[in-house]
């Protein structure tokens, strides 16, 4: 029980840290989710609007909330999920 718990804790832990590390630095990836965005978003969210709506999700809820989200919002697929929230938080740092 408790092996099972660490090893648990060491997949959630290795999960976040690519979450943290990975996501916004990867210019390829903020590439694809620009044109994600575009395609699948653009309809309903202006960027100022994406901008805000992420930065008070993640701010509230972190980004794993957002994992989550988008897969019942318009991004079921991990990796256009993933390309569209390393864009999310490129626009979040423009500012
Ligand atoms: C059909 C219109 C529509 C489309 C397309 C759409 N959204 Fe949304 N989105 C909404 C509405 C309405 C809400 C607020 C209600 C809700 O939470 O569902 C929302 C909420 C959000 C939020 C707030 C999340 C939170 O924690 O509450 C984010 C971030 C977001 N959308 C991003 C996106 C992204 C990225 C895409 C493209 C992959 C997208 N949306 C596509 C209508 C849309």
């Amino acid at each position: 029980m408790m092996k099972l718990l660490r090893l648990g804790l060491l997949i959630l832990s290795v999960f976040s840290i690519q979450v943290a590390t990975a996501a916004p630095q990867d210019k390829d990836a903020i590439e694809r989710g620009t044109i994600l965005v575009e395609n699948r978003c653009s309809f309903c969210h202006k960027k100022t609007s994406l901008r805000e709506l992420t930065q008070h999700s993640i701010s509230r809820k972190g980004t794993e909330h957002l994992y989550k989200f988008f897969k019942r919002h318009h991004a079921p697929d991990e990796q256009a999920c993933s390309d569209i929230i390393s864009y999310l938080t490129s626009i979040i740092d423009e500012q």
